[in-house]
């Protein structure tokens, strides 16, 4: 039987695009997927200023040359990504010698050697990348105050977002010059960046295009995306793309091969995004996809993309080939995703790792930006009086050079203890933020009496080991609110990812709605 084709099914709504890799070209089975399935190619990586720029006035231009004349020779159409970004980014300019002038023409530079090169042959630039900070709590419409500090922004200042964009439109005025961003879903990011959007916009900078990447989990609320496309929408002038979409199954980290249920959850859910996305037609150019099989994903241990790794296709194949009939045949079934774990009960000595229980571990690797770095397997202990915390974390580097204290590699606790008993009573609910150098802030509340902790660096990153003090006592059964958060920090002091035992909405800050259940058992 002749295999579906989601460019032809979809073609009077959108776009069906892929990632291109020099592979492509020698590798026919590939090119024959990407032929038959999609009609548009992004550069996976080889046009990112690192890879094309490695060092100053040195283009290197001919794996995204070869790119495009695959593309023109097979009929796809080429989306250009990325001109500033703060990842894959020119690092060999000093910053600290580098006046605004200067950064303002290396800038300039950069784009027009890539620009002018390519000019006519791009539909749309992805021309500024992850602009927007991630856990934006509030005031979402001062999105200036949101923006993620990069090498860009410190040399240039806040107006390097209208430069970027202005820059990019002199020199290929017909190209759709768009902002790009992952967790677009999420309500404060969202917000910030349609506040971006909409106001560089009516001061007439040249934006045309707002991509919602699409890195999700099978967890993140598709709802969310709905929420966000509804509110992008509204923005006159701009067109929406998905840019980078992949859904990684939660819970599938330690397979070796997807499991049967695993890979309907997830066809389930890109099942309902295709849904939502329909429904969205006249306000969508394109769904790019992040990657063709799930053996060379970028998120490969987890198997996100449409096809296994001899490229037949996977349920969810499928289910975009026919998102209400899929849900019909694999009805969804409500599904609680909260983590739940039990707490040993006993009196553990901080810095002495013998007297800790390390039988129940929690597994903080929720991920909730699309650059995934650390994450932390930990430990709750009990008694009547204190709540204790021991968390490993591995991560590649650390720093704590940033200015916030969660921006440096640290662990957030967050504790809600009366939740079953008095949701009103929050004598006993934390924020606590630990560093990797056992600095500690209680997040604007007062210090907790009697608290103690320990930090150091192991083999694979580090270590934190806390009692927190509590004021009502603890009993045998409670169940208690709880959730952990490991912010990475990298090596210029930016943070880079946050990963939670629980919540993926990211709203840990404000609400205890999305916590994890601890219950606190006697015996181990
Ligand atoms: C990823 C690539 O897929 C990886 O191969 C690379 O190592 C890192 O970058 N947001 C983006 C993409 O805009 O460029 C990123 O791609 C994924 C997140």
């Amino acid at each position: 039987m002749k295999m579906k084709q989601l460019k032809t099914i979809y073609q009077t709504s959108f776009l069906i695009g892929n990632i291109y890799t020099p592979k492509v070209l020698e590798d026919e089975a590939l090119h024959q997927l990407l032929k038959t399935q999609f009609n548009a190619l992004t550069a996976e990586n080889i046009m990112k200023p690192a890879l094309i720029q490695p060092k100053q006035a040195t283009f290197t231009f001919d794996a995204a040359d070869a790119m495009v004349d695959y593309a023109s020779d097979h009929d796809f159409h080429v989306v250009g990504h990325t001109l500033a970004w703060h990842q894959q980014t020119l690092d060999w300019i000093d910053e600290a010698k580098t006046s605004r002038e200067e950064a303002l023409n290396l800038l300039r530079e950069h784009l027009m050697e890539i620009m002018t090169r390519y000019k006519g042959k791009i539909i749309s630039w992805d021309v500024l990348n992850e602009a927007i900070e991630d856990g934006v709590q509030q005031d979402t419409k001062a999105w200036r105050k949101h923006l993620r500090d990069t090498p860009w922004l410190r040399m240039i200042g806040e107006d390097y977002i209208q430069h970027v964009f202005h820059i990019a439109h002199e020199l290929d005025p017909h190209a759709i010059l768009y902002y790009n961003d992952y967790n677009l879903n999420n309500q404060q990011k969202r917000e910030a960046t349609y506040y971006m959007v909409k106001e560089l916009k009516e001061a007439g900078v040249p934006i045309q295009g707002i991509g919602m990447q699409g890195h999700y989990h099978t967890n993140t609320p598709v709802q969310t995306v709905e929420e966000s496309l509804a509110l992008f929408t509204q923005l006159d002038g701009i067109e929406i793309s998905v840019t980078e979409l992949d859904v990684t199954v939660t819970g599938s980290e330690k397979a070796t091969v997807l499991s049967t249920d695993h890979e309907i959850e997830q066809a389930q859910y890109y099942a309902q995004l295709f849904q939502i996305y329909k429904r969205y037609e006249n306000s969508i150019k394109r769904i790019t996809f992040w990657g063709t099989d799930d053996a060379t994903s970028w998120r490969r241990e987890r198997f996100p993309t449409l096809f296994n790794q001899d490229y037949s296709p996977k349920q969810a194949f499928h289910a975009i080939v026919d998102p209400d009939q899929f849900l019909k045949d694999h009805p969804l079934v409500e599904r609680d995703t909260t983590q739940t774990a039990v707490a040993t009960h006993g009196s553990p000595v901080l810095g002495v790792v013998q007297t800790w229980h390390q039988k129940h571990p929690l597994s903080v690797s929720r991920q909730l930006t699309a650059w995934e770095g650390a994450t932390a397997k930990a430990y709750v202990m009990w008694d009547e009086v204190s709540l204790y915390l021991l968390a490993d974390v591995s991560v590649a580097t650390l720093n704590a050079s940033a200015k916030e204290i969660h921006h440096k590699d640290s662990v957030d606790i967050y504790l809600n203890l009366m939740q079953e008993q008095s949701k009103n009573d929050q004598t006993d609910d934390h924020h606590i933020t630990i560093t990797f150098e056992n600095e500690v802030s209680f997040n604007g509340k007062v210090d907790i009496k009697g608290f103690k902790s320990f930090a150091t660096t192991t083999n694979n990153g580090y270590q934190v080991q806390v009692k927190i003090p509590v004021q009502k006592g603890l009993f045998v059964e409670q169940v208690i609110g709880f959730d952990l958060q490991v912010n990475d920090s990298n090596a210029h002091g930016v943070r880079q990812s946050m990963a939670t035992w629980n919540d993926v909405s990211g709203r840990l800050g404000t609400s205890t709605a999305g916590f994890g259940k601890l219950r606190l058992t006697c015996a181990d």
